[in-house]
């Protein structure tokens, strides 16, 4: 059985066909559209590593089936530069050495992003660890993770 979903990804309407109704959003970006920049860690909701933004709120794409997304706007860490700047909590990521191996930061900086968006957090770095607890990085880069998300709130 294959259904038809439309959706907004990164700002460019799309409408895809699904040929199995079960496959996941994180699968749908990654192997049919070849957004790649979400990435797949555990593949059961536990490490954050595949989060994007669905109508602005965070969401584990790995635990998200496709078709649950119909009519929504999809944000993934491609759609976050304007060419060749980079969105503002990018930036402050790589101010801050945010990252140590890379892997988690697509996943950190688009929960961050929805923090930030939520409007919760402002100059807390202890609020700011729990809010983004979702994130794990194996690296243990989590001092530079919160010194960018609060400088990116600034
Ligand atoms: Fe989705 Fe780990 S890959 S939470």
């Amino acid at each position: 059985m294959s259904l038809s979903i439309s959706l907004t990804i990164n700002g460019d309407a799309r409408t895809i066909v699904l040929e199995d109704p079960r496959v996941t959003l994180l699968d749908l970006l990654r192997e049919r559209l070849q957004l790649t920049g979400t990435k797949k860690g555990c593949d059961r909701g536990q490490c954050g590593a595949c989060t994007v933004l669905v109508d602005g709120r965070r969401i584990n794409s790995c635990l998200t089936l496709a078709m649950t997304v119909d009519g929504a706007h999809v944000t993934t860490i491609e759609g976050l530069a304007t060419g060749d700047e980079l969105h503002p909590v990018q930036a402050a990521f790589l101010e801050c050495d945010g990252l140590q191996c890379g892997y988690c930061t697509p996943g950190q900086i688009m929960s961050a992003v929805g923090l930030i968006a939520e409007g919760q957090a402002v100059g807390d770095p202890e609020r700011v660890r729990e809010l983004m607890s979702g994130n794990i990085c194996r690296c243990g880069a989590y001092k530079g993770i919160t010194e960018a998300v609060l400088a990116a709130m600034e």
